[in-house]
C-alpha cells in the first residue's frame, strides 16, 4: 500500500537515465519529476523533452512499468500539462493557485489519459478539494516551500495530512474510488513513519535517497520504518 517516489531533482543530471534505472533497481515505486519554471517557483529545472528521454528507463528488470509522476510547479499550467502527457507522464499534479480554472485543468489532464492531482503548498488550505475531489486521483501535500530539494520538513503538514485523509476516506466511502495521499519535501528515514501515521501513503524523497551512495539501503530503511509495528 505504501509507495516511495524518489525525486530525480537530486539525481546526477549528467547521468539521468542511469540514475532512474538505479533507483528503480533499488526499489522505487514511482519516479517523481519536478518541473520548475522560474515564475511560479524561483528555480528552473527540466521539461517535456527530458521526460520523454527518461520514459524508456521507467521500467523494472521484469518489464513492468514504473509510473512517471510529474509535479508541475509552473504557471500557467495547461499547455505544459498537455506537453508532459504527450511526453509520457502517467501522473500529472499541479498547484491549484497556478491554474485559472482548476476543474478545466483536471479534466484536460484526464482527457490525455493521465491521472490528475492537486498540490497544496504549506500555507494553502485544502478548500478547493471539496469541489473537485471526484476528478482527483492524487492529493500531493508540500511539506516544504516548493522550489528546492534539501529543505527541512514543515510539521504543520502532518495536521493537513490528517485532514486530507478524512476527505479521501469520505470520497472512497461515497464513490469507491481510491485517491493517493502523497507528501513531498524533507522526508527522511527518521520522519517517514510520522508522515504515514498522519495518513499519507506515498512519499517523495529526493536528497534523502540521492544524497547517499546506496539508494537501496535508504529505500529499505524507509520501508522498515513504514512496516514496524
Ligand atoms: C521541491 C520538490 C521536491 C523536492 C524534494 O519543490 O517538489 O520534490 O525535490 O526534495 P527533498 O526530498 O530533498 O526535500
Ligand atoms: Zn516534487
Amino acid at each position: 500500500m505504501y509507495r516511495i517516489a524518489p525525486s530525480i531533482l537530486s539525481a546526477d543530471f549528467a547521468r539521468l537515465g542511469e540514475e532512474v534505472r538505479s533507483v528503480i533497481a533499488a526499489g522505487a515505486d514511482w519516479i517523481h519529476f519536478d518541473v520548475m519554471d522560474n515564475h511560479y517557483v524561483p528555480n528552473l529545472t527540466i521539461g517535456p523533452a527530458v521526460a520523454a528521454a527518461i520514459k524508456p528507463h521507467c521500467m523494472r528488470a521484469d518489464g513492468t512499468k514504473v509510473p512517471l509522476d510529474v509535479h508541475l510547479m509552473v504557471a500557467p499550467v495547461d499547455a505544459l500539462a498537455t506537453a508532459f502527457a504527450k511526453a509520457g507522464a502517467d501522473i500529472i499534479t499541479f498547484h491549484p493557485d497556478a491554474s485559472a480554472h482548476v476543474d478545466r485543468t483536471l479534466q484536460l489532464i484526464r482527457s490525455e489519459g493521465c491521472q490528475a492531482g492537486l498540490v497544496f503548498n504549506p500555507a494553502t488550505p485544502l478548500d478547493v478539494l471539496e469541489w473537485v475531489i471526484d476528478r482527483v486521483d492524487v492529493v500531493l501535500l508540500m511539506s516544504v516551500n516548493p522550489g528546492f530539494g534539501g529543505q527541512s520538513f514543515i510539521d504543520s503538514t502532518l495536521r493537513k495530512a490528517e485532514q486530507a485523509r478524512r476527505l479521501i476516506d469520505a470520497e472512497r466511502a461515497r464513490s469507491g474510488r481510491d485517491i493517493r495521499l502523497e507528501v513531498d519535501g524533507g522526508i527522511k528515514v527518521d520522519n517517514i513513519r510520522r508522515v504515514a501515521d498522519a495518513g499519507a501513503d506515498t512519499f517523495v524523497a529526493g536528497s534523502a535517497i540521492f544524497g547517499q551512495p546506496d539508494y537501496a539501503q535508504v529505500i529499505a530503511a524507509m520501508r522498515r520504518e513504514l512496516e514496524r509495528p
